[in-house]
C-alpha cells in the first residue's frame, strides 16, 4: 500500500465526555468491533475494580480513575483507527485539553436522561476553538431519557451548532423499541434480551404501508415515529458536510453503548463521514499536507514513568505528514538536534508494541531523553518545519509548595522541573524567596495530589503543601512602579519560569482593586501561545 493510501484509511478522534456517560463503554465496543478485544469488560471491570487501559500509576488506580490519556489503534472495515482517550473525570488537567489538539474529530458522549453537563462544556469549548467536526452519541436510550427533540435544542442553544440526527429513537427506557436510520429509511429494532440488534432491512418505511413496523413497534410508536421524522424532514437542519467538517453542525446519533445498540451503524456513519488526517499549519504560515512525502509531528504529551522497572519519559507525538521510519533520525527544531527516536511504540488495548512505521494521522509514543517539551516540532532535517505551539492555559489553583528536607534540594529541583517539563503543572518563582519555596499553579486540583505522590514515590522527596485561595493569573505588561510596589489587595505578584512578571488573583474584584489603585497597570491574559490549526 502506497504512504498516500495509508495516510488516507487513518481517523485520529477523541472521545469526549462528562464523567458516567459511557465514554470507556463505546470505547470497548469499538475496540470489539475492531478485533482487538475479545470480550466486554477488558477495558475496565466493574466499578469495583475499575481499571482503564492507560492506569499506570497505583494513585490512578486507588481513585479507579484514568488521569492521563491513553492512546488506542485499531483496524476495522478498512479503516485504522487512533482513538485518543480523554480523562473524563471532574478534575481534569490541561493533559485533557493538548490530547484534542492531537485530533481531527471528536465523538461527544451525552447521557440520554443529564443532556450537556459541566465537563462535556469544557470539553465542547476546546474542540470548537479548533473548528473540528463533532460527533454526538446521544447514549443509555434503554434508559428512560428526556425529549430527543429537547436534548437537541439544548445542544443548539447552548453550544450555538446545528443538529443533524442521523437517527432516531423509538422511545426510550422499558419502551425502547431501536432507532430509525433516516438515510436508509429502516429501522434498526433493540433486541434488549439479545443484548443486540435486529436490523429490519429493507423495510422502507413508508408510514401508510404499516404492517411490517406495527407488528415490530406498535401502532401507537409507529404513529409517533412518522410524526416525528416529518418534523424533522421540515424543520431540522440539512446534512451540509462543510459544516460537519468546521464544526458547525453536528450529526447525532442515539444508542446503547452498554447494549452495543447503535454502536456499530455509528461507526459505520462516522467512518464515511469523517475525512483523512488535517493538514497542519506552521509558525510561517505555511500549510503542510498529510501526504506530503517528508515527515513531521509535534510532541503533545509527556508521560513518565510508564514503566517503573525503566523509569521510562515517553513523549507523545502527532504524526502531521509523511511516513515515520524507526531506524532514520529525525530533526527536533527546538534544540536543533538530530534525534534517533528509540522505542516508537503504539498502544494496542492493553499492550504497548514497538513498532517500524507509522504514518501521519498516527500517534506514537516515543523515548524522550529529556529533552522534549509540550508544542516540539520533530522534522527531517533536510525539509524543516515548525509548528505552532500548544497553549498553555490559565491555571486556576495555586499552592506554595515548600521543601522540608534541605539534604534533597537537587532532588526537590529536579522532580519539580521534569514534572513541569511534562506539562502537568506550572511553577513560579516567589521573587526574593529561596528555591525550596515555590508557588505551584494547575488547571486541576487532583494535579497536586498526583505531584505530592509523584514526587515522593519517584524522587524521595516531601514536602510542605499550602493551598492558597487565588484563582485567576494575568500578566503584567507594564507597571506605573516595581511590581513588588504595586498597591494589591488579596493578590500575589509572582513570576513565571521564563522570568515574565505575574500576578495571581483572588477573584475578579481583586483585579478590579489593582486596576484602579494603580494608575498604568497594564495586564494581559495568561494565554499566551497561539492554538494550533
Ligand atoms: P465514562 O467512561 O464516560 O465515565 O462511563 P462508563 O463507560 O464507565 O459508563 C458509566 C456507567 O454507565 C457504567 O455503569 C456503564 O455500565 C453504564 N452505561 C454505559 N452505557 C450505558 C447504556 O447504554 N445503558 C445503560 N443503562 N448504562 C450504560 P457502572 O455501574 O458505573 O459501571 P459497571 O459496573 O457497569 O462497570
Amino acid at each position: 500500500m502506497s504512504t498516500a493510501d495509508e495516510i488516507n484509511k487513518r481517523r485520529t478522534f477523541a472521545i469526549i465526555s462528562h464523567p458516567d456517560a459511557g465514554k470507556t463503554t463505546l470505547t470497548e465496543k469499538f475496540l470489539l468491533y475492531g478485533g482487538v478485544i475479545q470480550s466486554a469488560g477488558t477495558v475496565k471491570g466493574k466499578a469495583s475494580d475499575k481499571h482503564a487501559v492507560s492506569d499506570w500509576m497505583d494513585l490512578e488506580k486507588k481513585r479507579g480513575i484514568s488521569i492521563t490519556s491513553s492512546v488506542l489503534q485499531f483496524n476495522y472495515g478498512g479503516f485504522c483507527i487512533n482513538i485518543l482517550d480523554t480523562p473524563g473525570h471532574q478534575d481534569f488537567s490541561e493533559d485533557t485539553y493538548r490530547t484534542l489538539m492531537a485530533a481531527d474529530n471528536a465523538i461527544m458522549v451525552i447521557d440520554a436522561a443529564k443532556g450537556i453537563e459541566p465537563q462535556t462544556r469544557k470539553l465542547f469549548k476546546v474542540c470548537a476553538m479548533r473548528g473540528i467536526p463533532i460527533f454526538t452519541f446521544i447514549n443509555k436510550m434503554d434508559r428512560d431519557s428526556r425529549d430527543p427533540f429537547e436534548l437537541l435544542d439544548e445542544l443548539e442553544t447552548e453550544f450555538g451548532i446545528g443538529t443533524y440526527p442521523v437517527n432516531w429513537p423509538i422511545s426510550s427506557g422499558r419502551n425502547f423499541k431501536g432507532v430509525y436510520d433516516r438515510q436508509k429509511k429502516t429501522i434498526l429494532a433493540f433486541n434488549e434480551f439479545h443484548q443486540g440488534s435486529k436490523r429490519i432491512e429493507g423495510v422502507e418505511c413508508d408510514f401508510s404501508d404499516t404492517k411490517d413496523i406495527d407488528e415490530l413497534i406498535g401502532e401507537d410508536l409507529r404513529k409517533e415515529l412518522g410524526d416525528s421524522i416529518e418534523l424533522l424532514d421540515m424543520a431540522s437542519y440539512e446534512l451540509d458536510m462543510k459544516k460537519v467538517n468546521t464544526g458547525k453542525l453536528t450529526p447525532v446519533f442515539f444508542g446503547s453503548a452498554l447494549n452495543n445498540f447503535g454502536v456499530e451503524q455509528f461507526l459505520q456513519y462516522f467512518l464515511k463521514m469523517t475525512t483523512p488526517p488535517l493538514s497542519h499549519k506552521t509558525v510561517d504560515g505555511e500549510t503542510v499536507l498529510p501526504t506530503d512525502d517528508y515527515f513531521s509531528a509535534f510532541v503533545f504529551k509527556i508521560q513518565a514513568n510508564m514503566n517503573k522497572a525503566h523509569r521510562d519519559r515517553i513523549a507523545f507525538i502527532r504524526i502531521c505528514s509523511g511516513r515515520f521510519e524507526r531506524q532514520k533520525e529525525y530533526y527536533h527544531v527546538q534544540s536543533g538536534k538530530e534525534v534517533k527516536l528509540s522505542q516508537p511504540q503504539q498502544m494496542m488495548a492493553q499492550e504497548r508494541s514497538i513498532i517500524n512505521e507509522a504514518y501521519a494521522g498516527d500517534i506514537i509514543g516515543v523515548f524522550d531523553p529529556g529533552i522534549f517539551y509540550i508544542g516540539d516540532t520533530i522534522c527531517e532535517e533536510k525539509h524543516k518545519v515548525k509548528y505552532k505551539g500548544i497553549m498553555t492555559f490559565a491555571p486556576e489553583h495555586f499552592s506554595e509548595i515548600e521543601q522540608i528536607d534541605s539534604m534533597k534540594r537537587k532532588q526537590f529541583e529536579k522532580g519539580m522541573d521534569q514534572i513541569a517539563q511534562e506539562g502537568a503543572i506550572q511553577i513560579f518563582k516567589i521573587p526574593g524567596a529561596g528555591i525550596e519555596r515555590v508557588i505551584v499553579g494547575v488547571v486541576g486540583v487532583l494535579q497536586l495530589e498526583v505531584l505530592e505522590y509523584r514526587m515522593e514515590n519517584e524522587y524521595g522527596v516531601k514536602f510542605r503543601r499550602k493551598d492558597l485561595n487565588y484563582t485567576l493569573i494575568k500578566k503584567i505588561v507594564s507597571s506605573p512602579v516595581s511590581p513588588d510596589k504595586l498597591d494589591l489587595t488579596n493578590t500575589m505578584y509572582v513570576q513565571d519560569i521564563r522570568g515574565r512578571d505575574m500576578l495571581i488573583f483572588a477573584g475578579q474584584w481583586c483585579i478590579d482593586w489593582a486596576k484602579s489603585h494603580n494608575k498604568g497597570l497594564e495586564l494581559d491574559d495568561f494565554e499566551d501561545l497561539e492554538i494550533m490549526e
